[in-house]
């Protein structure tokens, strides 16, 4: 599927879930009130979807939340997912905290990576930052996928204030073992407007006064949005996600489906189509290929995150759903 822009659209990020097992600060600290279940989408009802978009092109699906994994049955719609004609990759992008005591299910149902979200390596901070005192439990997760050989990337947020001064230290784990340790820039969505974000142009200097010989990865990992490096004598590499200042939008790839069925075009825009409401009003798979084939073709140019906050935010959210929840 290509839009507009000539973009190849070949993959969607599909949030199972709104709920969350932690409460980190930018993203939901507050017990918010969880969408009745049914408003969400059931699992035939995804089925569905990704069946007809396979049919339209999309290759690779991301599993995100909410927390993916308090969704009941994760494994089994993995499972189901895979065996889908033309799609080639599920991945999952979680918290890891259920991720030890379900990993023989994932590895099993044939996830194909994992990406654990992980802003600090001290516990005492875990809980300050996300409310909850699970640091271990990550730890171990994180631990098991890595000798599962499972393909595993960290996704770190840095935030001045809170975890600037762990960044040298997260360098060193992407130096020690083989896995990709992510640096993502803080969007002003969610309660992320109120927290001062360190910039990918930062975290690019810090790598490079540290490691002066570091350089480039050339060849393509992942669905796209980070920019990897890595230094000699490094096992893995670091990515840096410049979401709001190195903007990929030129070569966005990505479409989202959101818990209760909203097809979004774009993190920023609210631009989309209830396909929740299709699927249940009887509409046909070809009446649902045709209006997201069309939807695909209003796919927004671009975010202005760095531009407009106070526009973004409104947009960010008019699906309806608590917009950092569905990254
Ligand atoms: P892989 O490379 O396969 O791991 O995929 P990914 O990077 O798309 O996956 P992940 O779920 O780990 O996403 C990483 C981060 O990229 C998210 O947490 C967001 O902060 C950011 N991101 C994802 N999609 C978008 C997008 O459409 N626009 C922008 N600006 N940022 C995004
Ligand atoms: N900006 C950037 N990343 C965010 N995440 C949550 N809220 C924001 C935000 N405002 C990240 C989480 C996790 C990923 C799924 O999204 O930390 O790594
Ligand atoms: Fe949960 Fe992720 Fe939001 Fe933290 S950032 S509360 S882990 S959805």
């Amino acid at each position: 599927m290509t839009d507009r822009y000539n973009r190849e659209i070949d993959y969607i990020r599909i949030s199972i879930t709104d709920r969350c097992n932690l409460r980190c600060k930018y993203c939901m600290p507050e017990e918010v009130p969880f969408i009745p279940h049914e408003r969400i989408l059931r699992y035939e009802e995804i089925l569905r979807i990704v069946k007809i978009l396979a049919k339209l092109g999309i290759r690779k699906v991301k599993l995100t939340g909410g927390e993916p994994l308090v969704r009941r049955g994760c494994d089994s719609l993995i499972r189901e997912i895979k065996q889908i004609e033309g799609i080639d990759m599920v991945t999952l992008t979680t918290n890891g905290v259920l991720l030890e005591e379900m990993l023989p299910q994932l590895q099993e149902a044939g996830v194909d990576a994992i990406n654990v979200s992980l802003d600090t390596r001290n516990r005492a901070r875990y809980l300050e930052v996300t409310g909850k005192d699970m640091y271990e439990q990550v730890e171990r997760g994180i631990e098991a996928v890595y000798k599962s050989g499972i393909p595993l990337k960290i996704n770190c947020v840095p935030v001045q204030g809170v975890n600037i001064d762990e960044i040298p230290d997260f360098f060193t784990w992407a130096k020690e073992k083989q896995i990709a340790v992510r640096f993502i820039e803080m969007m002003p969505i969610g309660y992320g407007d109120q927290y001062e974000a360190f910039s990918a142009e930062q975290i690019k200097e810090m790598f490079f006064a540290r490691y002066p010989e570091a350089y480039q990865v050339k060849e393509i990992l992942g669905n796209g949005p980070a920019v990897y490096y890595r230094a000699p004598g490094f096992a893995g590499e670091i990515g840096i996600i410049g979401a709001v200042h190195e903007k990929f939008c030129s070569t966005c790839n990505r479409i989202r489906l959101t818990s209760e069925g909203f097809f979004k075009l774009c993190l920023y825009s609210g631009a989309g189509i209830d396909l929740r409401q299709m699927l249940r009003d009887g509409s046909t798979d070809e009446e649902i290929a045709d209006a997201i084939a069309d939807a695909i073709q209003r796919k927004p140019k671009e975010h202005h995150f760095g531009e407009v906050q106070a526009e973004s935010s409104v947009d960010a959210s008019a699906s309806g759903e608590a917009d950092t929840r569905k990254m």
